[in-house]
């Protein structure tokens, strides 16, 4: 059983088949990551003893500076015996349920899209999870585990459901959208992420979602709409896609108690087109935002998730909009 010793903050901990981040995660430290799967960097550390291999060969978080000085990425490396580690633990990245490994039972499949299903799992082993936070999902065939967002909230965590947006040529999707069949079992890692609702957040909230970031913004909807803290609360809901068939959201929205009254729905298509008959807005999820909101977007707490273009054009423009970082949530999707 690898034993792995932060030297910087004097202890230790067992990683045993599983990589040195979520070995960690899963005992209650504070091991910075986001993505989990190579991709942002955030989960670096410095090797100062041991051995560890990478699961992910050439993980793009990563670079030959890095290299040189010895750095891994915690989120892939798993230790071939003891090791000693520098990294900064920080309390924002401990997890309020601690993430674990579980088979779950594929229990049911819904379109919500031409090309965005829902896919329903039973845990074997229940866990929690809050609003807007992903799991790790392993799927036969495919190398290396992919993060996908719950889209549901739960009082149990024996189910955990995701929407998913198929990925031309994309390994985990075809599988998803493929391969797999009712009741098949594969493994579900989580919950990880930082971008979860806040309910001690005083302020309305805005939820900003295109393509694949559906599915955190329909959870933090639907926990920010049970939630006896947040009752006074507006919920803004911007979706956008390129053209009406992409656009979906609306009708799980309206099935929300206040859903017109303190929860509204504004989709927006990119390419309108040849879109006859639409009467949503047309424009980037951002340009929507701004437009619809203006001045008063530092008074929301903003949720958002998408493809990295639009994650980056919503950033751009919320810090232009001076809404303070501390106010601003999202896990960039890779
Ligand atoms: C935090 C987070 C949450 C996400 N939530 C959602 C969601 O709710 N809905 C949704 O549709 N999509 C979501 N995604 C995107 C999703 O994880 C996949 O990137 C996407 O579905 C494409 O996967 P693919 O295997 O079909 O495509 P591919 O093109 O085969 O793979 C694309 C991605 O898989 C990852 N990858 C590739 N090889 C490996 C490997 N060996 N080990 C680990 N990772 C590897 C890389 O990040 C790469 O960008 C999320 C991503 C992140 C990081
Ligand atoms: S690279 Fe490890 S968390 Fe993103």
């Amino acid at each position: 059983m690898p034993k792995i010793t932060i030297s910087n903050a004097n202890l230790e901990y067992i990683c045993e088949d599983d990589t040195l981040a979520r070995a960690a995660l899963r005992e209650g430290l504070g091991f910075p990551y986001e993505c989990n799967v190579g991709s942002c960097g955030n989960c670096r550390f410095e090797l100062q003893s041991g051995e560890v291999v990478h699961l992910r060969a050439n993980p793009p978080g990563l670079n030959e500076r890095d290299i040189a000085r010895n750095r891994y990425l915690g989120c892939q490396a798993q230790p071939k015996g003891d090791c000693t580690i520098k990294v900064n633990l920080r309390d924002h990245y401990k997890s309020q349920h601690l993430p674990r490994k579980t088979e779950a039972e594929l229990a049911g499949i819904d379109d919500l899209t031409h090309d965005i299903k829902e896919f329903r799992f039973n845990l074997k082993k229940s866990n929690l999870f809050l609003p807007g936070q992903y799991a790790l999902l392993s799927l036969p065939g495919v190398e290396g585990a992919r993060a996908y967002s719950m889209s549901n909230v739960t009082n149990l965590g024996d189910e955990w459901h995701f929407q998913i947006k198929r990925v031309p040529g994309g390994e985990a999707t075809t599988s998803l959208f493929d391969k797999i069949k009712l009741g098949d079992t594969i493994t579900i890692d989580g919950p990880y992420g930082m971008a979860y609702l806040r309910e001690d957040a005083p302020r309305d909230i805005l939820c900003l979602a295109g393509g694949s970031g559906l599915s955190p913004m329909i959870s933090i909807a639907r926990g920010a709409a049970a939630s006896p803290a947040l009752q006074g609360r507006n919920i803004e809901f911007i979706y956008g896609g390129r053209s009406p068939k992409d656009i979906c959201g609306e009708g799980i929205l309206s099935t929300l108690e206040g859903y017109g009254s303190r929860i509204h729905y504004h989709p927006a298509i990119s390419m309108p087109e040849g879109a006859e008959g639409w009467t949503g807005h047309t424009g980037f999820v951002h340009d929507i935002a701004e437009m619809l909101f203006g001045a008063n977007l530092p008074n929301f707490e903003v949720y958002f998730a998408g493809p990295p273009a639009m994650s980056q054009a919503v950033m751009k423009m919320l810090i232009t909009a001076k809404v303070p970082v501390g106010q601003l949530h999202f896990d960039q999707f890779y």
